[in-house]
């Protein structure tokens, strides 16, 4: 299908608006652009906060069946990733990183939601991607820029790296599933052998060693009981 791009001087949160939308029974396929949020938003209820000019936020919004979410947002990681650098990183389930001599930084994070109207089914998944460095205080891990590994870039050219492929991605994922991913997450996971702690946002943490993302896109987690599959989308996990 046809996208339509619209780009937006400033709003809440694109994720927002395209939520908005499609509850108000608009799913047209749209990538939308905002040059600045005033609410943007990540995972597990925090914040996503990025100046004009220093970040690519963006959501994609379109109508979508796949027969098992699990593993979407990892496709989409995938696919920026791999549109961007070769040495971008994931960290499951849904951020870009980099992992260098200078340490471990945020790069971008991913956020996906969904609405149904009728029968159905509209995807939005948003991308917040930093372009330029900017500072951490306050932050949980210091953000990483993409002009670190692509020195001069804009939020323009990256988002023309990301789009089409991005499109792609997001159709394969809904026709094959995760399984043509597996692999290339693998490549690319910054968790791979390391002690990790996983916590369900209940209090529960389980640790053990981390050991890639199965077929489906769980975290194979090597704990004192076996492996584990992790599967929930409420779970942070950090290395210890
Ligand atoms: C996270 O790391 O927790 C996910 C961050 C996702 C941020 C992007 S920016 C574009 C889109 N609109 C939002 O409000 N959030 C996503």
């Amino acid at each position: 299908p046809g996208f339509a791009v619209e780009v937006l001087p400033e709003i809440d949160s694109t994720n927002t608006e395209l939520m908005r939308r499609a509850r108000a029974g608009q799913m047209a396929p749209v990538l939308l652009l905002a040059e600045q949020q005033t609410a943007g938003r990540g995972r597990l209820g925090r914040d996503w906060q990025s100046q004009r000019g220093e970040s690519l936020t963006f959501s994609l919004g379109l109508p979508l069946a796949p027969a098992d979410w699990s593993g979407l947002s990892l496709a989409v990681g995938i696919s920026v990733a791999e549109s961007l650098h070769p040495d971008i990183r994931l960290k499951w389930p849904n951020d870009l990183w980099l992992s260098d001599a200078r340490g471990e930084r945020k790069l971008a994070g991913i956020l996906i939601e969904t609405a149904s109207f009728g029968d159905q089914r509209y995807a939005v998944i948003g991308v917040g991607l930093n372009i330029a460095s900017r500072d951490g205080a306050g932050l949980a891990t210091p953000p990483g820029a993409l002009q670190e590994l692509l020195p001069g870039v804009d939020a323009p050219q990256a988002l023309a790296r990301v789009a089409a492929p991005l499109v792609q991605a997001v159709q394969a994922f809904e026709a094959l599933g995760f399984a043509p991913f597996q692999a290339r997450f693998n490549a690319r996971d910054v968790l791979r052998d390391r002690e990790v702690s996983v916590s369900d946002g209940q209090g529960g943490e389980t640790r053990g060693s981390a050991h890639g993302v199965s077929e489906t896109g769980a975290l194979l987690v090597h704990t004192k009981a076996g492996m584990q599959p992790i599967i929930s989308s409420e779970v942070s996990v950090r290395p210890l």
